[in-house]
């Protein structure tokens, strides 16, 4: 099968096409056509030997993680999901990957009925940061009215869930942004825009129950700890900023933990009914062929995304 692989950790220039052979469906997984694959930064952490997914791959790696495409193979006849099924999931993060390409084979519990009313590009976009969003907001924060939360980089893959997730149960949402999507956060459910260009996070935010922050950035992480009310909490995607802050959290008399992400098939259709009803939104920012995985990871790297970019794998 064509697929995207790395030799070599590196650049986005070590992303190139090959030829590999088709992963052999084993115990309870499912083989999956892949149809459409959405890019993360985990993805160009993996790449780039860094962050939870250094040391990873097992030379030639397919990276990626997310996809959207049609069930080829099942793991025995009564299983829920049937050979033609569109589905979309994501395999399994940090440890492998595989979704760069024409065919995955993953766990049953990392795959689930794709948002009917979403195409494959789209629905690719949403695995893996949708399910982090929700990992954040609903399993750790618990979201609810009368709550205000924080969301750092509300514009990103992460980001853009994040903010819908806490507003659909209720909460008031305070999101970083640049000025280009202070419009566009508040049409996600928004209640205030911090241009975090322009304007001072300290003097502008205060007496926040949780900060969900998905920036790479040590400053933004310590102020974060300054906005929040005695007690509260500041939940740290990257793994970087984590280790820091967790002291100077115990400090200041609040609450700080990291998170990492896992498929799960269960979340994932629940997010589906959502996408379908329109109470959630995914917004792809761009589409690349598969072969130009390496622009897609250059154009991530800038980190001015907003929203998704996939990979076009093969025509719906
Ligand atoms: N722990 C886990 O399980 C896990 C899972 C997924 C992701 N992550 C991590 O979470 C982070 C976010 O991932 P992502 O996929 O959402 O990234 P992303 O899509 O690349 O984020 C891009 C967004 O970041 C915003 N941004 C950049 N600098 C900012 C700043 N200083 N303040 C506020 N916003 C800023 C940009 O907004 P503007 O264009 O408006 O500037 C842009 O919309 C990454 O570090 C990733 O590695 C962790």
């Amino acid at each position: 099968m064509r697929a995207m692989v790395i030799e070599r950790t590196g650049g986005p220039e070590q992303l190139v096409a090959a030829e590999v052979p088709v992963p052999t469906r084993v115990g309870s997984e499912v083989l999956v056509r892949v149809l459409a694959a959405g890019v993360n930064r985990v993805d160009a952490e993996a790449r780039a030997g860094l962050g939870d997914s250094a040391g990873v791959p097992v030379f030639p790696a397919v990276l990626g993680h997310d996809f959207s495409g049609v069930v080829v193979e099942v793991p025995y006849a009564a299983h829920a999901l049937h050979v033609g099924d569109a589905v979309y999931g994501m395999a399994p993060f940090p440890r492998a990957g595989g979704s760069y390409a024409e065919y995955v084979s993953v766990p049953s519990s990392s795959v689930a009925r794709k948002p009917a009313t979403l195409s494959h590009v789209e629905a690719a976009g949403v695995p893996l940061a949708a399910l982090t969003a929700w990992g954040m907001v609903v399993d750790v924060a618990k979201a609810h009215e009368g709550q205000r939360i924080l969301v750092h980089a509300g514009a990103g893959g992460v980001g853009h869930f994040a903010v819908q997730i806490a507003a659909y149960f209720g909460a008031h949402v305070v999101a970083t942004g640049s000025q280009r999507n202070a419009g566009w956060l508040r049409e996600l459910g928004a209640a205030e825009v911090v241009d975090y260009d322009a304007v001072d996070l300290e003097r502008t935010v205060r007496d926040v129950d949780v900060v969900v922050t998905l920036v790479d950035d040590v400053a933004v992480a310590e102020a974060s700890l300054r906005v929040l009310r005695p007690g509260g909490v500041v939940v740290h995607a990257p793994t970087a900023s984590y280790a820091g802050a967790s002291v100077a959290a115990e400090a200041a008399g609040v609450r700080t933990t990291g998170f990492a992400v896992s498929p799960d098939a269960a979340t994932l259709s629940v997010i589906a009914r959502l996408l379908d009803s329109g109470d959630l939104r995914v917004y792809v920012d761009d589409v690349y062929d598969l072969d130009e995985a390496a622009d897609a990871h250059t154009r991530l790297e800038r980190c001015h995304t907003r929203g998704k970019l996939v990979l076009r794998v093969a025509d719906e």
